[in-house]
């Protein structure tokens, strides 16, 4: 069978540890995908940065362009909107299969996207763009396609559950704390994103876009971060029984005679007993409800160079799958009209 080629754009925290583990696990892959997989070519802007052993300095490029030119799957870590789009998009014309663990990209093109994926006929997956390795993403677009969703309750963000955690456990100061999320590689490049609530808000609206086959925007994200919560506030909630979190909230909510979706983002007082009450650390998890499937719960590791490269490398492994045995994921752009509740409705 034909070789594989992948191009990697981006060579970051996670992107190193995608390198790291497709040449690691080659031989697994190769014979999970049915043909060898070739990481043909790793585009960066810089060609100077130290990027470790597992990083073959002959392999890198800062022609993005001409490596997307000669690849069949191609993996975007390069984060942004504007680049990243064009790129992706010339992917898709090109025939290839794309990759991306881009929440922003996904969040603001998600439609233009999907729909140029869907009539190439070509994979846009994008498992490790929310709650890193957690399957939810999966879950939800492919497991749950034959059921109907009904409402999405999640800590999406590694980062934000971090902080909240040591400020309830530890007494810890809130800067210090960030701090030390940004050394262990769960915070955003600016963590900005991710304490305002924007990065849960991405993936916010990109599960709500797959629970509920519609199309749902940033812009319609009501968003509160995490920059208001005081230790007091924090001490309240645990007098009380419970716990603050940052949640993630999509469903299916009744606006006069008509149905339309709700999302938002904001911190919420969860009483002891809650499943996701217990949800530490960097840790993610997501409960979706279902009609016919009822309540189930996706957790595990929400941030992190290697559990993201590890969601990353399982839709690698299907896209690559899909390019020489045919098929793909299930088609996104083919959308159900359901409006967007109004703040009112939230
Ligand atoms: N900054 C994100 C988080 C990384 O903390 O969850 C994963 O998307």
């Amino acid at each position: 069978p034909a070789t594989v080629r992948v191009a990697l754009l981006g060579c970051g925290t996670v992107g190193t540890q995608v390198v790291r583990l497709l040449r690691r696990h080659s031989a697994e892959i190769a014979a999970r995908v049915g043909a060898p997989v070739e990481l043909v070519g790793i585009a960066v802007r810089s060609l100077d940065a130290d990027r470790g052993p597992d990083v073959p300095a002959d392999l890198l490029t800062t022609d993005a362009e001409a490596l997307v030119r000669r690849a069949d799957v191609v993996v975007e870590l390069i984060g942004g909107t504007t680049t990243a789009r064009d790129l992706v998009l010339e992917a898709i014309a090109g025939g290839a299969g794309v990759v991306t663990a881009n929440k922003a990209l996904l969040a603001t093109h998600g439609p233009q996207l999907y729909a140029a994926a869907d009539a190439a006929g070509v994979d846009l997956l994008y498992e490790a763009a929310v709650a890193g390795a957690v399957p939810v993403v999966r879950g939800v677009r492919e497991s749950l396609a034959g059921d109907r969703v009904m409402r999405v309750l999640g800590i999406v963000n590694g980062t934000t559950n971090f902080i909240l955690d040591e400020m309830t456990t530890g007494g810890h100061d809130f800067d210090v704390v960030l701090a030390r999320a940004q050394e262990l590689g769960y915070a955003e490049a600016d963590p900005t994103a991710d304490v305002e609530g924007h990065d849960a808000a991405a993936k916010a609206a990109i599960l709500a876009s797959l629970a509920f086959h519609t199309r749902v925007s940033l812009g319609d994200v009501d968003c509160e971060g995490i920059t208001g919560v005081t230790a007091a506030d924090i001490e309240a909630a645990r007098e009380a029984g419970g716990v603050i979190k940052l949640l993630a909230i999509a469903e299916r909510v009744e606006a006069g005679s008509r149905e339309s979706v709700a999302v938002r983002v904001n911190p919420v007082i969860l009483p002891d007993g809650h499943p996701l009450a217990g949800v530490r650390g960097a840790y993610n998890a997501v409960v979706v409800e279902a009609e016919a499937a009822g309540r189930l719960m996706f957790y595990g590791a929400g941030a992190g160079g290697a559990p993201t490269a590890s969601a990353v490398l399982g839709d690698l492994v299907a896209a690559a799958r899909h390019r020489g045995q045919g098929g793909r994921a299930p088609a996104e752009s083919a959308y159900a009209e359901l409006p967007i509740a109004g703040p009112e409705h939230v």
